[in-house]
């Protein structure tokens, strides 16, 4: 089978057993193609709750996954490939939350989106890259605990100063291959390209960027932008979706070293077999989880508009 006939029978199942498909950014291009949306962790998350269809499959790693699944308990949610995880998200558990809740009784606990569903019954609201700051800012308490991205909670830090911050302490390990050394060499090697980055990156390089921001944070400023040439700070699929979709552009991606296996681990083939019924997992969550992680869930929605 072609990948052309492949997703031509996707597109046919997909209608025939009333399945919606959510692609990640991050995903490839043969498998946003046959995606019903398209989009960040935070659009994703949101459109989760409006979809018709009974079925629900997530191509990108399980905490997005498990989120859609919180916000639609009614419906079948399906992650395309059960190895996709996120080692950030497993990077901190219930457990530590619930230390950091005792440790920190009169702090607001803040979740980045990317943490397990058990992580995030111990938490009070969530955020995602693109909607931390406005959330973060909307919060009445000046004193935050955030898990578990060092990046992004500095990064959110810096720009709210009337704040206080406890930030605990993961990264991911994709974004952070990405050195400032490589950023200036970059700049110094295509003078005329803006340097495009997510939060996730170091410190040191979003120093240096001239936008910093979700991944369709990153595409959306690349397409409107009138500069013809970018290095792009992020997994280099956004690269290859920027090619695609403003082919008058030049796109350099800041590091080769910018690659999420977690991410490129699902294939078309995976969705396909999910629509048959011989692959995928169909996530499962206990009814505390269920009730206790999604307050911090609603909570981001409420807080982020
Ligand atoms: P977004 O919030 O930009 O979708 O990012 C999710 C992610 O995993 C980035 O590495
Ligand atoms: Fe997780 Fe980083 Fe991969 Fe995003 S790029 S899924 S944060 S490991």
């Amino acid at each position: 089978m072609t990948i052309r006939e492949m997703q031509d029978e996707i597109v046919r199942l997909k209608k025939e057993k009333d399945f919606c498909i959510l692609g990640h950014a991050y995903q490839s291009q043969d498998i946003l193609e046959v995606s019903d949306f398209v989009g960040d962790s935070y659009g994703l998350a949101k459109l989760a709750k409006t979809v018709p269809e009974k079925n629900i499959m997530m191509c990108g790693v399980r905490f997005m996954a498990e989120t859609v699944k919180m916000l639609s308990p009614e419906k079948n949610v399906y992650l395309a490939n059960p190895v996709a995880g996120c080692p950030m998200a497993e990077q901190v558990d219930g457990e530590f939350a619930k230390a950091l809740r005792e440790k920190y009784p009169d702090y607001t606990i803040v979740a980045y989106i990317n943490t397990t569903s058990e992580t995030k019954r111990y938490c009070d609201v969530c955020v995602t890259s693109s909607s931390a700051l406005k959330i973060i800012k909307n919060i009445q308490n000046d004193k935050i605990v955030f898990i578990p991205d060092l990046n992004l909670g500095t990064w959110i830090k810096n720009q709210c100063p009337e704040k206080h911050f406890e930030i605990f302490h993961g990264c991911c390990p994709t974004h952070m291959r990405a050195t400032e050394e490589e950023a200036k060499i970059m700049k110094e090697k295509y003078p005329d390209a803006l340097l495009l980055v997510h939060p996730e990156c170091r410190p040191e390089v979003v120093a240096l960027a001239d936008y910093v921001g979700s991944t369709t944070g990153i595409m959306k400023y690349a397409e409107e932008s009138d500069a013809k040439e970018f290095i792009i700070g992020t997994e280099g699929s956004i690269v290859e979706h920027l090619e695609f979709s403003c082919p008058d552009k030049k796109f350099h991606i800041l590091s080769k070293e910018l690659y999420c296996h977690n991410m490129r681990s699902t294939t078309l083939a995976d969705v396909y077999n999910t629509l048959l019924g011989n692959g995928g997992e169909e996530m499962v969550l206990s009814s505390e989880v269920m009730t206790e992680a999604i307050m911090p869930i609603d909570e981001m929605i409420r807080l982020g508009g």
